[in-house]
């Protein structure tokens, strides 16, 4: 018989292996991190797949595409699992949970599916799994009050990066997106919790942290004399930091404080993604993305004034309501004049509540896939372009990992975030090595030690 434990036992779970799938963004990535700490105080450790598993938690999202068919078909497929082990413990939970209707369902559809929570009532996983160890099933979705606290214990999975919340939640309401529906109003952390968080990272070893919010560019809004480049200069002081990046940018809030801020101190590396979306002014209007194609590119020229080693990074949408071709060629002009780095691109997926979605004029899907198309070889071309300027160049790489499977080789990014692979092994993971490009493959660059 199952042994139950008392709440924060730290022996009751000895030797219980958790197992943590997470879709979506970095936020997501960042909240399994801090379930994954919650755990470990339980006394569950990291396991390595699902078979093995006591414990395994899906972390979902609901931003695009068909999220929800994916991970409903992902938890089906545990059913065996319960089956042969009616002691695994399963839950759900993240911003699709966040949604009431869409939790239900699930929790109806599933009763083998243990817990079911929203994103924001992270903090009581410990109970929850209490809960589940007694034989009982919860839904906990709390729509009104969208709250994430600070300073839960929190395992890091990043080998050589760490992730740190600087605001959570948006207040912007571009049409298409469920975001603000989810994750709630904006609330930034105090500037002190941030440099706090950033000084105990060194200490432990990173010298990468990524600064993370929806829109980072508006930080500090809800506090008194905060910005974002405000920030970014009390982060660069801390000791021993050598890299600071940040994501996601909204081009409606970035200032020229903030590029005076990337421009100057060393350590804030030159990358900004710069979500466009479209590069039609009419669809920019009906996103409510508040700005136009020339501010976006007066934004681009300015960045690159300032650093001319900078490199952009882009989300679009095509196929947004009413999008007509020449609306999708401003896009595909938009993106040719600006030369993005790389480009996730979307078709528009309307997402329940929002206001795009009960727009009139949706698109016909073989248009939107037409044009994904079109876009995504206009963008390789970009991408390759862009690479071959880097045949020569000599950088810092900031070493990620090793793949020793075929030739023994290093990867890790250049300031700017381009990747890099050089032939070297696993003892220079987490170093600073110079390496020059010698030559350019798909979506990334390829060279040799610049040191030996
Ligand atoms: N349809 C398609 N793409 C979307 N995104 C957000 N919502 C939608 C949607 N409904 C894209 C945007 C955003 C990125 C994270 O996801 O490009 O920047
Ligand atoms: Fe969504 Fe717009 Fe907020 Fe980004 S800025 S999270 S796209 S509402």
């Amino acid at each position: 018989m199952e042994q139950k434990s008392p709440f924060r036992d730290e022996t009751g779970h000895a030797g219980r292996a958790y197992y943590i799938e997470t879709f979506g963004c970095q936020m997501n990535v960042r909240d399994s991190e801090t379930a994954a700490g919650l755990l470990e105080t339980l006394g569950f450790s990291r396991g390595t797949d699902k078979e093995s598993a006591s414990l395994i938690l899906f972390n979902t999202c609901c931003v695009r595409d068909h999220a929800e068919k994916r991970v409903f078909g992902n938890i089906g497929a545990l059913k065996e699992l319960k089956e042969e082990n009616p002691n695994l413990i399963i839950g759900v939970f993240g911003c699709m949970m966040q949604q009431q209707e869409v939790a239900e369902k699930l929790y109806k559809r599933f009763p083998f599916v243990d817990i079911v929570f929203g994103t924001n009532l992270l903090s009581r996983l410990p109970a929850f799994v209490e809960s589940a160890e007694s034989g009982a099933r919860t839904l906990a979705v709390d729509e009104q009050n969208i709250q994430i606290e600070d300073d839960l214990p929190s395992i890091r999975t990043g080998k050589i990066n760490a992730f740190v919340n600087i605001n959570y939640g948006c207040d912007n309401y571009c049409t298409y997106c469920i975001v603000p529906y989810v994750r709630g109003r904006e609330r930034s952390r105090e500037a002190n919790a941030v440099v706090e968080e950033a000084k105990r990272l060194v200490a432990e070893g990173y010298t990468e942290l990524t600064l993370l919010g929806q829109n980072v560019n508006s930080y500090g809004k809800d506090l008194a004399d905060a910005s974002f480049g405000k920030l970014l200069a009390e982060v660069s002081k801390v000791d021993g930091l050598k890299r600071i990046r940040f994501m996601t940018s909204h081009p409606k809030d970035l200032t020229d404080e903030m590029i005076d801020a990337m421009a100057r101190y060393e350590n804030v590396c030159h990358h900004v993604h710069l979500p466009m979306q479209s590069g039609s002014n009419e669809i920019l209007k009906r996103m409510n993305r508040k700005y136009t194609r020339e501010r976006y590119l007066e934004i681009v020229q300015k960045l690159r004034a300032a650093m001319p080693d900078v490199e952009l990074t882009t989300d679009i949408i095509v196929g947004f309501p009413g999008e007509t071709e020449e609306d999708f060629l401003e896009t595909l002009d938009l993106v040719e004049k600006v030369g993005f780095a790389s480009a996730f691109t979307f078709k528009y997926s309307p997402r329940k509540g929002t206001r795009a979605a009960t727009m009139e004029e949706q698109v016909p899907e073989p248009d939107k896939r037409s044009r994904l198309q079109r876009l995504n070889e206009l963008q390789e071309r970009k991408s390759r372009e862009n690479n071959e300027k880097y045949v020569g160049v000599t950088g810092i790489v900031h070493v990620e990992d090793c793949d020793e499977k075929h030739e023994p080789v290093c990867y890790g990014k250049f300031s700017n975030f381009k990747m890099v692979y050089f032939p070297g092994s696993p003892e220079l993971i987490g170093q600073y090595v110079p390496v020059t490009i010698t030559n350019v493959r798909k979506n990334s660059l390829y060279g040799k030690r610049a040191d030996e």
